[in-house]
């Protein structure tokens, strides 16, 4: 009985010092200029606690960037971080952009140094996010605090009836844990993540209305895997998965999602009102492997504190839903009917390629261990000045994945979205359907997806793929790939510059972008005979925006001539 008292009296005690927070909403920037100040901060996650940190125009964690389908958009992107090194790059993580502005380790931005990447939004509407991609510094400038979303918006996307009122009925969840040393700072490649937060707040709960609520979901852990669901075993639908929204909502009690991934849900609140309801991580349903189960690797290959983390293998809270009253113009349906799509086709497949995921090791005594690494992608580590894969542009290709490590890995490729074909000869989960950037690849798995790598060519400036667990990147489980135009005729000189001229087919606007900034460059579009028909120069830029709606539709040839190179594209005008 008095040990009963005892055991109440810890509970409500335990419930008094958990104090929960409320979740931080990350503030929006809209337009189509973006000034993205890269910063050093101190963040108490813990009352009384400094913990460094890093931000985007602020002390942890980046404004979600909302853009428009169609838009030029501008990003200046400044590193204003202090101490020795610390230059950094920012990746547009799911964007279909040019080589050169895909924010890659190619792209460094040096301390004091700002980045404009200029392009045309060609995405569509969904959740994408950025963080920075520097050589081997990936894992500590994501957590300590470089992560942003950014949701893309178009017309197909306004025309549903879906919640859509950022911070109302819409709402961003930037999941992420971290491990913290002995001075209450950031560790990276630890196994001891045992701290989770949303959008930076630790112990969230959030004030819901009881309406239809539409969440955009990332995972942007290191290394964690999550295993949601709802703490009431409700339903929830998701609506979109990396690469914008699916054909149909998908009812789940379950979404597995790992490091790299968003998924928007729906989750009906209806009639809900006072409930307190959590999103939770069932994660002691994920298959063993998966770096979040409840253990990864067998008896001879253990991942080292593995087993002292609890949130291994465990069901965990990450945010309280609390559920008042609906607000004025509730959504109360949920869509059956979203974004028809029409995946590439396996027929029209003329390349494939396979990636094989193992263990290197340098001395046969280590080489059994298959759980923490390092990790190489066909045999070979991350190396700056390598290509490993040249791809032509316009080419469907076929990747299969292989995975002989003991440890899943969460794969993602930059430039393209793709089409889960298969796992293991299976159809992958209805949750993987659709346009994806980062699929999660278990041990001895085969993973096939279709893809097409469409509309930038450069045959300098590569795009990076590899996993997504942040220490397995920056130990070099990563790869690069060019794209070249195998059409482009003319002279090249590599050296000194190369151009970009997108979209191709163009209708309306043809932009231009060349590597480095010249004084004066020239471009001429000339029709078959050789005639000029258009001819503008670039004046001390890197981009141009030719205007091309009056020229006939047809066959033509860019030609871009600078001091010190040349390039001849063809073009076709619609
Ligand atoms: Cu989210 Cu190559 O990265
Ligand atoms: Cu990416
Ligand atoms: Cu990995």
């Amino acid at each position: 009985m008095k040990r009963n008292i005892f055991i109440l009296l810890g509970i409500i005690l335990s419930k008094i010092l958990i104090a929960q927070n409320q979740l931080a909403i990350p503030t929006t920037l809209t337009g189509t200029v973006f000034n993205l100040n890269i910063q050093n901060g101190i963040t108490q996650f813990y009352p009384g606690v400094n913990t460094a940190t890093y931000g985007i125009n602020g002390v942890l964690l980046g404004p979600t960037l909302i853009i428009n389908k169609g838009d030029l958009v501008t990003l200046n992107v400044a590193n204003n971080l202090t101490g020795n090194g610390n230059s950094t790059t920012m990746h547009w993580h799911g964007l279909h952009v040019a080589a050169m502005n895909d924010g890659g380790p190619h792209q460094l931005i040096k301390q004091g140094e700002t980045w404009s990447p200029k392009f045309k939004m060609l995405n569509n509407a969904g959740t994408f996010w950025y963080h920075p991609h520097g050589l081997g510094k990936t894992d500590l400038h994501v957590v300590k605090g470089l992560t942003g979303m950014i949701i893309v918006k178009d017309s197909a996307e306004a025309l549903l009836n879906l919640p859509r009122t950022y911070g109302v009925d819409d709402f961003p969840l930037v999941i992420q844990t971290k491990a913290f040393d002995v001075l209450n700072q950031v560790a990276i490649a630890s196994n001891m993540d045992t701290s989770l937060f949303v959008n930076g707040t630790y112990n969230p709960y959030l004030n819901v209305p009881s309406q239809v609520v539409r969440f955009r979901v990332l995972n942007g852990s290191s290394s964690r895997t999550y295993n949601l669901g709802l703490s009431n075993g409700q339903n929830f639908y998701q609506i979109a998965t990396d690469g914008g929204l699916l054909d149909s909502s998908l009812k789940l009690t379950r979404l597995v999602l790992s490091p790299g991934e968003r998924a928007e849900i729906l989750v009906d609140l209806t009639g809900k009102t006072g409930d307190k309801i959590y999103f939770k991580s069932f994660a002691s349903e994920l298959p063993i492997g998966i770096y979040g189960a409840d253990s990864v690797g067998d008896l001879d290959n253990i991942l080292h504190d593995y087993e002292d983390n609890l949130l291994n293998g465990s069901d965990f809270n990450i945010l309280q839903l609390s559920v008042a009253a609906a607000n004025s113009k509730p959504i109360t349906t949920i869509i059956n009917n979203l974004i028809p799509y029409k995946p590439f086709k396996i027929a029209d497949a003329t390349k494939y390629r396979t990636f094989v995921f193992d263990t290197l090791r340098l001395l046969p005594i280590d080489a059994p261990n298959r759980t923490d690494g390092p990790f190489g992608i066909n045999n070979a580590t991350f190396d700056i000045d390598v290509v490993n894969e040249t791809v032509h542009l316009n080419t469907t290709e076929v990747w299969t994945l292989k995975n002989k490590t003991l440890l899943a890995h969460p794969f993602h490729i930059h430039d393209i979205h793709f089409n889960v074909i298969e796992k293991n000869g299976k159809a992958p989960m209805p949750s993987e359907r659709g346009w994806k950037d980062v699929i999660l690849v278990m041990p001895n798995d085969s993973v096939k997806f279709i893809t097409k790598f469409e509309t930038f060519a450069d045959k300098i400036t590569p795009y990076m793929y590899h996993c997504h667990i942040l220490h397995h990147e920056d130990d070099g489980m990563m790869g690069s790939f060019v794209v070249i135009d195998t059409t482009a005729t003319g002279v090249f000189n590599l050296e000194k510059n190369s151009f970009i001229v997108y979209p191709n087919p163009a209708s309306n606007l043809l932009f231009i972008q060349l590597q480095n900034t010249t004084p004066f460059s020239e471009v001429f579009i000339q029709n078959v005979i050789g005639k000029i028909v258009l001819k503008q120069t670039i004046i001390n830029s890197k981009t141009a925006e030719i205007n091309i709606a009056d020229i006939p539709a047809g066959q033509y040839l860019v030609r871009i001539i600078s001091d010190k190179s040349e390039g001849v594209y063809k073009l076709i005008k619609l």
